[in-house]
């Protein structure tokens, strides 16, 4: 994303190119990496992908797999590539994280209000009646907004954030 070269990534990128050019296929890099992963974080499953939307699409799957549930709850005015769920704003007067799709929004696969809620960086309050549908399976954040300027998460804001999607998983239907 900064654009910049350093040597040792140059120097592995132009290594794995010389076995190949395709990167469609899981290489035996992939098999490193997953266990490297399995190793660090104690999780045994890894799935690796080639983007961050595409991290994304996978991680909802997964959520809503888990949960059974259907939205995911994003920030206004969020940037996560191109998943379609994150191309949504709130709507004003709504309640409850209401969602509509954002201005130049072309062709939803899915209307948003359907798959997402919407509520305001840093507002908990809001944040905890959207959660309260009992809808959400996921809350989806850049650790700052970066798409409207850079804003910022208050102190603490994260943590409160990780509170309350633990009650996500502790309702009735997720394991
Ligand atoms: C927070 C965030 N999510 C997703 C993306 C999309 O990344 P990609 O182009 O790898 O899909 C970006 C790219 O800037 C990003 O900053």
């Amino acid at each position: 994303m900064a654009g910049h070269a350093p040597a040792p990534l140059t120097r592995a990128i132009v290594a794995q190119l010389e076995n190949g050019a395709t990167t469609m296929l899981p290489s035996e890099a992939a098999i490193d990496a997953a266990e490297e992963l399995a190793r660090r974080f104690g999780l045994p499953l890894w799935q690796l992908c080639l983007t961050a939307t595409d991290a994304n699409r996978f991680v909802l799957r997964i959520a809503r797999a888990v949960t059974k549930r259907p939205k995911v709850l994003v920030h206004n005015w969020c940037y996560h590539g191109t998943v379609d769920e994150t191309f949504a704003i709130s709507v004003a007067g709504g309640s409850a994280g209401t969602a509509q799709a954002r201005p130049g929004n072309t062709g939803p696969q899915v209307d948003p209000s359907v798959t997402t809620r919407v509520v305001e960086i840093n507002d908990l309050v809001a944040t905890e009646a959207a959660l309260a549908a009992g809808d959400v399976a996921a809350i989806l954040i850049e650790p700052a907004l970066t798409n409207i300027g850079i804003v910022l998460p208050d102190p603490g804001y994260h943590a409160a954030l990780r509170t309350s999607g633990n009650k996500i998983r502790r309702t009735p239907h997720c394991r």
